[in-house]
């Protein structure tokens, strides 16, 4: 079975903060989650990941998806892949692709294709390569009129070497038992005194086994982060690509000020995005909607001709036709059903909101099941928790619930049940009943005259 090695060792020192470099972000998900993906979706799940500064920050992170293995010291590139070699020995009979865990847009394209050229040339070693129009610092690739000869780092380098803009992407296949066999036979003689794994590439030239290189079209693909700027450059690009993907669906905006979408969202055509809304993965969205300005989406469905102003929304789901904000916050675990109205200073968790009914404002709702048709006056509140466990409310259809209603769970509103404004319900209400709680007014005449003395 083919394996893969991501190296994930690096520090990133210049990015100032105490965290291994490939957790940094792009577009919300660390770079060494781009990296993963690239390969879940060319099929590739034996993985090993090799860590090194802040090694457990990557065991948490990844919480047992995939096996990692330390690198205590950092000897370079060959020297990490040697950490491995107990994972390659598991299974020599396939290949191995080894990656860089901070170069996040490494394509399965480029993986794929990469792997059959290997195939083909029944090469030991193949190198993905790029052709950049500034090489400066990267790996520059020797070619020779039969192939390649090998790979010399930007400190080893010739000044006419220099002038070479093909470089490696630092991602290569192996066939895995040469892989073992040439990581036995590196050493740190160069100007790092660093394990190279390209040297890899002119051993096995030297024993008579076959090495190539494959290029990518898309220079892209090398691109990573040394410092917060290029990390900021890499989230500009990714941002710029995939807003690029959704306006040939279809989808609108008029400024791109602020809108952050990331990968696998789908947005139907007609659907307008406004400026400063975030929609993070998970998302799915349906045909002419608005959403935003100000907006973040979190894994949530939503329908067709949904308007969200200044909505937060996680993990939820939201019908057609539903209208919310602004200021609003949609908890995870809540349905809207098609029609609902939601308005200003509302919060929702872990509730079903039913058709048509409306929550005009200042209202919460929390783990409750609400009919159809009801409406809410300002400033309802379900009392879910008693401070020891969280009860359920259930609202029957039709209700109208007053201004300043307590709804003390657990307790059940039938159909058609109107409740007085300021009344606290502590007990089920049956269908078309009337909950009223309310002391007796007093009115206490000539009060302020006798108490404040007013001037007129
Ligand atoms: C490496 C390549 C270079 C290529 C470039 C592409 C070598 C000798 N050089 O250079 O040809 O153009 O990548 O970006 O391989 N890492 C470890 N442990 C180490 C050293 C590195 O895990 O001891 C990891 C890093 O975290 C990173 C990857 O290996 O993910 C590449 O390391 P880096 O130091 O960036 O290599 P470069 O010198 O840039
Ligand atoms: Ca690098």
């Amino acid at each position: 079975m083919n394996k893969v090695i991501i190296l994930a060792g690096g520090q990133g020192k210049r990015m100032k903060a105490d965290m291994p470099k490939p957790l940094f972000k792009v577009l919300g998900e660390p770079m060494l989650e781009w990296v993963i993906s690239a390969c879940e979706s060319s099929g590739l799940s034996d993985i090993c990941i090799v860590k090194g500064f802040m090694g457990e920050m990557i065991d948490e992170y990844l919480g047992g998806r995939y096996k990692t293995v330390l690198q205590a010291e950092r000897l370079g590139t060959g020297h990490a892949v040697m950490q491995a070699v107990p994972f390659l020995k598991e299974d020599e009979s396939g290949h191995t692709l080894v990656l860089c865990g901070d170069a996040p847009f490494i394509s399965s394209t480029a993986i794929s294709e990469a792997l059959v050229i290997h195939k083909q040339q029944k090469n030991a070693v193949t190198v993905i390569t790029a052709e950049l129009d500034n090489p400066f610092g990267y790996g520059r690739i020797i070619r020779t009129p039969g192939g390649i000869s090998g790979i010399v780092e930007q400190k080893d380098a010739t000044d006419e070497q220099k002038q070479i803009c093909e470089v490696n992407s630092g991602a290569y296949w192996f066939r895995t038992a040469d892989l073992v066999e040439l990581l036995g036979k590196l050493d740190c003689n160069n100007s790092q005194k660093e394990y190279y794994l390209t040297d890899t590439i002119s051993i096995a030239l030297s024993e008579g086994r076959n090495a190539g290189a494959y290029k990518s079209e898309n220079a892209d693909i090398i691109k990573g982060a040394n410092d917060r700027k290029d990390l900021l450059e890499l989230n500009t690009y990714a941002k710029n690509a995939i807003i690029e993907k959704h306006l040939e669906n279809g989808v609108g905006f008029v400024s791109t000020d602020g809108i952050i979408i990331e990968r696998d969202v789908e947005i139907g055509a007609g659907t307008e995005i406004l400026p400063g809304t975030i929609i993070r993965r998970g998302t799915i969205i349906g045909k002419n909607c608005s959403i935003g300005p100000n907006s973040v989406v979190e894994n949530c469905k939503l329908g067709d001709d949904v308007k969200l102003n200044y909505v937060q929304a996680y993990d939820s789901e939201i019908e057609s036709g539903v209208k919310i904000g602004p200021f609003v916050h949609i908890r995870p675990n809540s349905v809207i059903r098609s029609g609902a109205k939601i308005g200003d200073f509302v919060e929702i968790k872990n509730s079903t909101i039913g058709e048509k009914t409306a929550i005009a404002h200042l209202t919460y709702v929390g783990d409750s099941d609400v009919g159809k048709k009801v409406n809410f006056g300002c400033g309802t509140v379900t009392v879910n928790y008693d401070g020891i466990v969280k009860s359920r409310c259930v609202i029957g259809d039709n209700c109208f619930i007053g201004c300043n209603t307590n709804l003390i769970a657990p307790v059940k509103l039938g159909k058609s049940v109107y409740t007085a404004a300021g009344t606290t319900v502590t007990r089920d209400v049956p269908d078309y009943a009337l909950a009223i709680d309310r002391g007796i007014m007093k009115i206490n005449e000539g009060y302020t005259l006798r108490k404040l003395k007013p001037k007129e």
